[in-house]
């Protein structure tokens, strides 16, 4: 049997990114971070795309991106916060992958994102606020993962070992 993906999903600011490069070294698979796919094909930055296309636009492209990466196997794909939304996504992304979630309260993610002004969805005023209302809004979309993971406090190799171990055998 091909051996499965490992599918990294969570809220903005959760660690995914850099979890998943660091994923990839240690278990020398290929990384397909659907962001950066994005935005090489459009040659565009997220934020561009949001802002000149609208995200309706943005989500086709990242369901493109998803049904290309959940075609291949043995990768490490790290997805955008958003990707969840979509039922068709997870269902993709399950064919071959183990779902592997990140967790962050709203004042980590606040304290991660805080600094980073390439996230179209948090540039509105009170930032906290703002990823509060979020967060409570897409609670239900983070759930049903095989596997999930706390991350406040914890650094992005901390978390890739506490994964590397859970994972061990079953990918
Ligand atoms: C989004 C999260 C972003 C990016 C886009 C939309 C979301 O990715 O895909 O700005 O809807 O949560 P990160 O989770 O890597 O920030």
């Amino acid at each position: 049997m091909d051996a499965k993906n490992v599918v990294l999903t969570g809220f903005m600011g959760t660690g995914k990114t850099s979890v998943g490069k660091i994923l990839s070294r240690r278990l020398e698979r290929p990384l397909i971070d659907l962001d950066a796919a994005i935005e090489r094909k459009e040659q565009k930055k997220i934020r561009e795309i949001f802002e000149s296309r609208g995200e309706p636009y943005f989500r086709a492209l990242e369901k493109d991106a998803v049904r290309e990466a959940a075609e291949t196997s043995g990768s490490v794909i790290t997805t955008g916060g958003g990707v969840v939304l979509d039922a068709e996504n997870m269902l993709l992304l399950r064919k071959r992958g183990l779902i592997v979630q990140l967790n962050a309260t709203p004042e980590t993610v606040f304290r991660r994102v805080k600094d980073s002004p390439h996230r179209p969805l948090l540039k509105s005023g009170d930032l906290l606020s703002e990823i509060t209302r979020l967060f409570e809004a897409r609670a239900p979309f983070y759930t049903g993962a095989d596997a999930t993971f706390d991350t406040d406090g914890k650094t992005a190799s901390q978390v890739a070992e506490e994964i590397l171990a859970v994972l061990k055998g079953k990918i």
